[in-house]
């Protein structure tokens, strides 16, 4: 049972808006600042090779206005290796990318892309970044992370958030039971686990009860939320589902 279950804010689609129109508003640094106050451990911020949202200009700044950890999102390309190992943020997660892309759509291939991502988990870690591997909640992929010396997986929650946000139920039950044995089996073999991707209000709770996992990284939908109630309430209300998910779990246990 992993006692706390961290908050890390993806701040990615601040910056899409901004980039929208040019300029500098909304500016993703003081939304990271704002999600701090609102109770996020961490922030988390995706440099993808098109720029497409966050800006390397936006990584220098998050590192130096930010208190609290930043988690940098990246292709293991060589362009990303450099900039990790020169701002050295608290953690990175290697991340499959692809172009055409509107998000990340699937989980990295840890199996397959052995050869090609060891020398990359490898110097980060060597360069004292916290390595994380987003991958599909599947024993062979998590087998592969700890092959390649990665302390840390996050498991892609998107098919169980789909299943939930359309209605799937039956889904929504195989997707959830997935995520939970893969946080139980990355637990066992010695993985810290995190989970991310697609989480919302309706789709928190069930992935926060899991006792194994330690981080979520929410985005989107904090983002759109904000629009509404905007961004310090929308965080509080996510802060406390998540709170509320795993004291209950918390008090089953120990019942
Ligand atoms: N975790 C990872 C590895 C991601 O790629 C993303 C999307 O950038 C997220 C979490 C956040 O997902 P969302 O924006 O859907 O909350």
């Amino acid at each position: 049972m992993v006692p706390f279950l961290r908050l890390g804010v993806n701040v990615d689609h601040v910056a899409t808006i901004r980039n929208a129109r040019g300029g500098g508003h909304p500016d993703p640094v003081q939304a990271a600042l704002l999600a701090a106050k609102a109770g996020a451990d961490g922030i988390t911020a995706h440099l993808r090779e098109d720029r497409r949202h966050i800006s390397d200009a936006d990584i220098e700044r998050l590192m130096a206005e930010i208190a609290i950890p930043l988690n940098l999102e990246m292709a293991a390309t060589d362009e990303m290796l450099e900039i990790a190992l020169r701002h050295e943020p608290h953690a990175a997660c290697i991340v499959p990318e692809k172009r055409q892309e509107q998000t990340t759509e699937g989980g990295l291939d840890a199996a397959g892309g052995h050869n090609h991502l060891a020398p990359f988990v490898a110097a980060m870690g060597e360069g004292g970044i916290r390595v994380s591997l987003f991958i599909e909640p599947d024993s062979r992929q998590l087998d592969a992370a700890l092959s390649l010396g990665a302390p840390v997986v996050e498991l892609h929650a998107g098919a169980y958030c789909d299943a939930v946000s359309e209605g799937r139920q039956k889904d929504s039950v195989t997707e959830l039971l997935r995520i939970q044995n893969a946080a139980k089996y990355a637990v066992q073999i010695g993985l810290e686990c995190h989970a991310g991707h697609g989480l919302g209000f309706d789709s928190v709770g069930a992935i926060a009860e899991i006792p194994e996992i330690a981080e979520l990284n929410i985005g989107h939908f904090l983002i759109g939320e904000a629009i509404f109630s905007g961004l310090d309430s929308a965080i509080r209300r996510m802060r406390a589902l998540m709170d509320r998910a795993r004291a209950a779990n918390t008090g089953a246990q120990s019942a």
